[in-house]
């Protein structure tokens, strides 16, 4: 049996009859950035996300960046900075994609590698204060997988130092946590319509939530070069601009992701139900509702299970196998091996699962099987 990671192809059969006359109708009209498509998705996902402020921008990425721009953080904010030797820090968990901590770089700030929690994989909140010190500016959480990081405990911090945070919510649209999703209690969340996502586009989108008029304010003017009127600049921004295209497509995406949900949470149950204890499933914490963007297991044999189920038609993926404080562009930093143990350990163990709403429950209990087989459950 075949089981992928992503099934878009089978995804897309499913909206079709509603995405064709709408780019159809974007194409004769040629709406190409911004505009009412985006508009519309702006006031959908705010109410979806029950976020005062969406603000559409052109990827996850740009969504982190701008938020920290947005927030002043880093030289490209305040060039005074740039000869002054000093940087603003921002903390991170070192166990993210890339562009958790590059976005970091790119405003002329300095991220600080925090470990994880070795049962959520999200940051270490008991390590957050050690890592701060009279630069630090910002904490930015990253809710991996779905699961969100203990944002209560993680504002208590940022107000007790005069933190601004920002979340890394690219993996976790739909998330709660004691009833609060994204942006609700911090200064900006970000989401990515990246392909691979829950809710995702036909190539590269993001949007900014946040609760804040004067946040939202300077968002919408940094996403185009920094001035709401044409060709006057109150600030340095950059082309975070959204397409109309892709904000139609995420728009229609938007009615279905209730359903897309239950299905991942669904085959996320069942493989709790089912997966042998020599592997370790992912630990939600109480009053957390996960969304799977991935389901995680921590596996002795890692590589070679891995090999092992690509043989039986399975596939899976590894996030991540390197953690950030390790990685070569990171090296001026002065981060080693030994830094960060538990993200380095998860590094050897992680392995995702196909989880996406398209498969059936039959290929669900193949990949249970299998993966009992692997460890001799008959
Ligand atoms: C945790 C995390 N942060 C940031 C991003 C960046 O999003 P994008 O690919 O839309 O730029 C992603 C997704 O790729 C992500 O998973």
């Amino acid at each position: 049996m075949r089981v992928p990671l992503l099934d878009l192809p089978k995804q897309y059969q499913t909206i079709k009859e509603e995405v064709e006359p709408g780019l159809l109708g974007l194409l004769e009209k040629q709406q190409c950035v911004l505009g009412e498509p985006v508009k519309s998705l702006e006031d959908n996902m705010a109410r979806y996300c029950q976020c005062n402020y969406a603000i559409g921008v052109s990827s996850g990425t740009d969504a982190l960046l701008c938020s920290l721009m947005a927030l002043d953080i880093g030289s490209t904010m305040n060039p005074s900075q740039m000869n002054s030797g000093v940087q603003d820090e921002v903390i991170v968990p070192t166990f993210t994609f890339f562009a958790t901590a590059g976005s970091v770089v790119r405003t002329g700030a300095r991220p600080v590698f925090v470990d994880i929690d070795k049962d959520t994989f999200n940051i270490d909140i008991d390590k957050i204060e050690a890592a701060i010190t009279e630069h630090t500016k910002a904490i930015l959480p990253v809710h991996l997988y779905g699961q969100m990081a203990p944002m209560k405990e993680i504002m208590v911090i940022a107000r007790k130092n005069n933190l601004k945070v920002i979340e890394d919510a690219c993996q976790a649209i739909g998330a709660r946590q004691n009833n609060n999703g994204p942006g609700h209690l911090s200064d900006t969340a970000c989401l990515s319509f990246y392909p691979t996502k829950n809710l995702s586009a036909f190539g590269d989108a993001g949007m900014i939530l946040c609760q804040d008029e004067h946040i939202a304010q300077k968002c919408h003017q940094l996403r185009v070069h920094g001035g709401l009127d044409r060709y006057h600049h109150q600030n340095i921004g950059a082309n975070f601009r959204l397409d109309a295209i892709q904000a139609l497509v995420v728009d229609i995406k938007l009615k279905y992701l209730d359903i897309w949900q239950k299905r991942r949470l669904s085959h996320a149950h069942r493989y709790d139900e089912l997966l042998c204890s020599d592997v370790k499933i992912p630990r939600i914490t109480q009053g957390n509702r996960c969304v799977y963007h991935q389901y995680v297991i921590r596996a002795p044999q890692r590589d070679t299970l891995k090999s092992y189920l690509e043989e039986k038609g399975i596939s899976t993926a590894i996030f991540y196998p390197l953690p950030l404080h390790v990685q070569e562009c990171f090296a001026y930093l002065g981060g080693k091996r030994g830094d960060c143990p538990v993200a380095e350990q998860l590094c050897q163990e992680v392995l995702a699962l196909p989880v996406v709403p398209e498969l059936t429950q039959e290929q669900i209990d193949y990949v249970a099987g299998c993966i009992n087989d692997f460890y001799g459950h008959k």
